[in-house]
């Protein structure tokens, strides 16, 4: 059964990118979903897609990637949807209106987006408030960020883990958009180690034991890699997001290209999952990772799973696909496991990791 998203997307396609997700976004909060994809998108999930990771009972693996909700203004109609769990944000401090537009862009020919949003966030305080309000059902995480201006990047980070710990279900510091200045610094050994543990302690004064996650780049070398491994393994953090957009132009051939920012969707498939396959190997497949970058297909899903992801998410694919993606995905990744001989996403997590090339470089 074709759904209405199909009758409306040439309209959406029409309107510069940012105008086409507000509108998706006021339609989302007037109550469209149910007017949006698939029924099948909706059916409860097959017993072989359910896991229970960090004490939650993810329904399947497929979430929303951040960025998507940076507000949280829709979590609930996204996982009516059909995702497993939603990532609101990234959520700044203060409210900060982002970089100039146009700051968005299709790339119809390649499959992918380049933005740069710069963090456009309505703050903490409107966050906190929205999911105050929510009913508690579906896993809803939250991705903090840092004001552009601020004199604190750490004092940021550690605001945000005190503010949102007792309304997420997890917590994601974001050390890794292209699009604020000094962002991805935070990456290196010291100062990682240093804000990881403050972000620790912040949340044992928040008195909730709220899983907390770093979301990496993809744009790093070998030894940053190994770094943020040993890191993530020392300080104690429950799981790595691998891996945000990338400054990488590889062999792209729309008109829009050269455009400042984070690229993803299709080109940045390869790469993300090239990365997965390394930290899940370079972790010893002891943290929990979150695959996303790229995906667009069951396959994708199921490649990130094989290469070490518990759990996959995507942004990019839903722009192009639409809503009707997720339920492809999830019966297609029933059929890979069944085909292969898995019971379940667990079993399934990881055994081809070492299929993967050890370093795919990024051609600049
Ligand atoms: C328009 C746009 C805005 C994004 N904003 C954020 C963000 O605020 N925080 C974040 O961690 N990632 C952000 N991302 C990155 C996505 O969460 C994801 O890591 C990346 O797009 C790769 O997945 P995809 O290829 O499925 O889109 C954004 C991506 C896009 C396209």
């Amino acid at each position: 059964m074709a759904s209405v998203y199909r009758l409306i997307r040439p309209a959406l396609r029409r309107l510069p990118p940012e105008a086409a997700h507000e509108l998706t976004l006021r339609a989302l909060e007037l109550g469209a979903v149910r007017f949006l994809g698939e029924p099948a998108g909706r059916e409860p999930d097959p017993p072989a897609l359910a896991q229970r990771l960090w004490g939650l009972d993810f329904p399947n693996p497929v979430g929303l990637a951040a960025g998507y909700d940076k507000d949280a203004r829709v979590p609930g109609a996204m996982l009516q949807l059909g995702f497993g769990f939603v990532e609101v944000g990234t959520v700044t401090p203060r409210p900060q209106p982002g970089n100039p537009k146009p700051r968005l862009f299709r790339l119809e020919e390649d499959r992918a987006i380049i933005n740069r949003m710069g963090f456009n966030s309505g703050g903490l305080a409107a966050v906190v408030g929205r999911l105050s309000k929510r009913a508690r059902c579906g896993i809803v995480g939250v991705n903090l960020g840092r004001n552009r201006d601020t004199a604190d990047a750490v004092a940021d980070y550690a605001e945000g883990v005190l503010r949102a710990a007792r309304l997420a279900d997890y917590l994601v510091v974001n050390v890794s958009s292209p699009n604020t200045p000094g962002l991805r610094e935070l990456q290196s050994r010291e100062i990682l180690t240093t804000l990881l543990q403050r972000l620790m302690r912040a949340r044992e004064e928040a008195g909730r034991q709220v899983p907390m996650l770093v979301k990496i780049a993809p744009d790093l070398t070998p030894e940053e890699r190994r770094d943020i491994a040993e890191v993530a393994l020392d300080t104690g953090i429950d799981g790595l997001i691998v891996s945000n957009t990338t400054l990488a132009r590889p062999n792209l051939i729309s008109r829009r290209a050269h455009e400042a920012g984070g690229l993803s969707g299709r080109p940045l498939c390869a790469p993300s999952t090239a990365l997965l396959a390394d930290m899940y190997r370079l972790s010893r497949g002891r943290l929990p990772l979150i695959g996303v970058g790229g995906i667009a297909s069951a396959a994708d899903a199921y490649a990130k799973i094989r290469a070490g992801a518990s759990l996959v998410q995507l942004y990019t694919g839903l722009v192009f696909a639409g809503p009707d993606l997720i339920g492809q995905i999830k019966a297609g990744l029933v059929d890979l496991l069944r085909r292969d001989g898995f019971g379940s996403i667990e079993e399934a997590v990881g055994t081809a990791h070492d299929a993967m090339p050890a370093q795919l470089v990024m051609p600049f």
